[in-house]
């Protein structure tokens, strides 16, 4: 675990699920399965149950080690292409966790696909990167793509405002607009997987190259590609206040 202050919600009793996403073990969905699985004990005792409640003086421990609270920190990178957002990359590549040295163990939040940059948050705060991720807080992302054949028509436009068919259901309504004939800034308050290529597939063009420019209150300018910044406490209480 990492060093630091313990971050002051850790204070008071909360489900032991929530503690362990909050001391940066794991995710809170990964976090439950470890304690179903049986990995995690209270006071030397088994607890398969993730409604426990626990705080600092609980004695939890995953396989035996005692886990510590740990200060919490969110990086925000500017994702290169031909980089994986998932936390470890089967096929050998390069992860956005791999670009961001930290001592503490960092999740993305959501992700971008191998070809897309811009940009990505990575945390140690599975409560935050849960809600963050979570449909029901419907927290902006803002992509702008260049997409071809060109111009795309005021239709399609239209279209992709109001909401398109995709095979998991139609998309929410979402903010569009024009940079160029062939270069458009999207919107959108969902997340679901390929989202953004896949409305423009539905309506007749192939995302070329998609950048991530905004997430939440938190804009992409002033950072290089392959460039990383910890987020100042203001940031993650901007970002915080935009899943409430
Ligand atoms: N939508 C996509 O299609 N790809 C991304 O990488 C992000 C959003």
């Amino acid at each position: 675990m990492g060093a630091g202050r313990p971050c002051a919600t850790l204070t008071s009793a909360m489900r032991l699920a929530k503690y362990l996403a909050h001391s940066g073990v794991a995710s809170r969905r990964a976090a439950e399965k470890l304690i179903v699985n049986g990995r995690v004990s209270v006071a030397g005792k088994t607890v398969t149950d993730p409604a426990r409640d626990v705080d600092e003086s609980s004695g939890v421990a995953v396989d035996g080690g005692p886990v510590k609270p740990e200060s919490h920190v969110v990086y925000a990178l500017n994702k290169p292409p031909r980089v994986v957002s998932t936390a470890k990359d089967p096929g050998g590549h390069p992860t956005v966790v791999s670009l961001v040295p930290s001592e503490r163990r960092l999740y993305p939040v959501g992700r971008l696909d191998f070809d897309s940059t811009g940009l990505i948050l990575l945390t140690n705060d599975g409560e935050l990167a849960n809600r963050l991720m979570h449909p029901r807080y419907e927290v902006p992302k803002t992509y702008r793509v260049q997409v071809s054949p060109s111009p795309v028509s005021e239709s399609s436009l239209t279209k992709l405002r109001q909401g398109v068919e995709l095979e998991d259901g139609p998309t929410a309504p979402a903010s569009v607009r024009r940079l160029a004939p062939a270069r458009i800034e999207i919107t959108i308050r969902e997340g679901r997987n390929r989202q953004v290529k896949r409305m423009f597939e539905a309506v007749g063009h192939r995302v070329e190259a998609l950048q991530r420019v905004a997430f939440g209150p938190l804009r992409l300018a002033g950072l290089e590609q392959g460039a990383y910044r910890r987020l100042t406490p203001a940031e993650i209480e901007r970002l915080r206040k935009s899943t409430s």
